[in-house]
């Protein structure tokens, strides 16, 4: 099962398809606009009347939002010691994150450079448990082996008046729609149960949590997707279908079906191009 899970976090060619898909798509500024106007009244309400504060991020990657929100908590609470704990299984992402975090020298860190799985049964282990004001989880739910002990699991760790802050693809967007309907091709490596907003939500009330969901808009110009001589085009197909090489890595009936579901199902055109549809979703669990 470790090895499994490992594979999930990135490493080699999915650091920088990841750091490429990221450039293009838009992805973290729609995810920023959220945090910033979200997390302000958020972090006043957790961080009411108390001493210290703790948030712990999990699938963190290079930390870009982390430093964003650490830094909205520092603002909002200057005086206020803050320690940021950090579980990322990617050694190569995690020292991109070091390298960000001179920008908050008097927040202190703790890095678990290990998947959250591994990092669950080390809590248990240990007995003395550190709980947190802030949790978060941004686009990793579908990587877990067991989203509702995963969610149960950080839910434990939250202190009086913290929140869970969970973002993944809404039900419905690009993303979930090519991901079911090509469930079989896909499901097949990292990712063996495609989760959306839509199954998030069913786990939460199934555990009975108090949550609220917040939609976080995106798209992006995928038009290069249908050239096959793009490299960028080429590049985010790979991105978007979780493998090393789209071109590689179907049969040429099943990328032409693919390719069809994104333009006619998961997408936009404007002006003649081609946007995906990559809405996200927000979702605050209460403690
Ligand atoms: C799509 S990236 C998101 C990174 C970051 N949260 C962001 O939004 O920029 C998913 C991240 O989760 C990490 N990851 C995957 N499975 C994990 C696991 N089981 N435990 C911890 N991290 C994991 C990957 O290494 C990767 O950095």
């Amino acid at each position: 099962m470790a090895a499994e899970a490992k594979h999930t976090c990135y490493e080699g060619c999915s650091v920088s398809s990841f750091q490429f898909y990221l450039e293009k798509s838009g992805e973290h500024a729609a995810i920023l606009k959220c945090v910033h106007s979200l997390l302000p009244e958020e972090f006043k309400r957790i961080g009411a009347g108390k001493s210290s504060l703790d948030v712990l991020g999990i699938g963190s990657g290079g930390g870009e939002m982390d430093m964003q929100m650490l830094s909205l908590l520092q603002s909002t609470f200057p005086a206020v010691p803050i320690t940021a704990d950090v579980v990322e299984g990617s050694s190569a992402l995690v020292n991109n994150f070091k390298a960000k975090t001179a920008d908050l020298p008097k927040i202190s860190f703790s890095w678990h450079v290990m998947h959250s799985e591994e990092y669950e049964k080390q809590v248990k282990a240990k007995g003395d448990i550190k709980k947190f004001d802030f949790i978060h989880m941004i686009q990793m739910i579908y990587y877990v082996d067991n989203m509702a002990e995963t969610i149960k699991f950080c839910h434990s760790l939250l202190k009086n008046n913290g929140r869970l802050m969970i973002i993944v693809e809404a039900a419905n967007s690009g993303w979930d729609i090519l991901w079911k309907t090509y469930k079989k091709d896909l499901c097949v490596d990292s990712i063996k149960e495609y989760r959306s907003s839509g199954e998030v939500i069913a786990c939460l009330k199934s555990l009975g949590l108090k949550y609220e969901e917040h939609p976080v808009p995106n798209s992006y110009d995928a038009t290069e997707c249908f050239d096959p001589n793009s490299t960028t085009g080429g590049r985010l197909l790979s991105f978007m279908t979780g493998t090393d090489n789209f071109y590689e890595s179907f049969t040429p009936e099943i990328r032409a079906g693919m390719l069809d579901l994104i333009r006619n199902k998961c997408s936009t055109e404007k002006d003649g191009r081609v946007f995906w549809n990559s809405h996200l979703s927000c979702i605050l669990v209460y403690a």
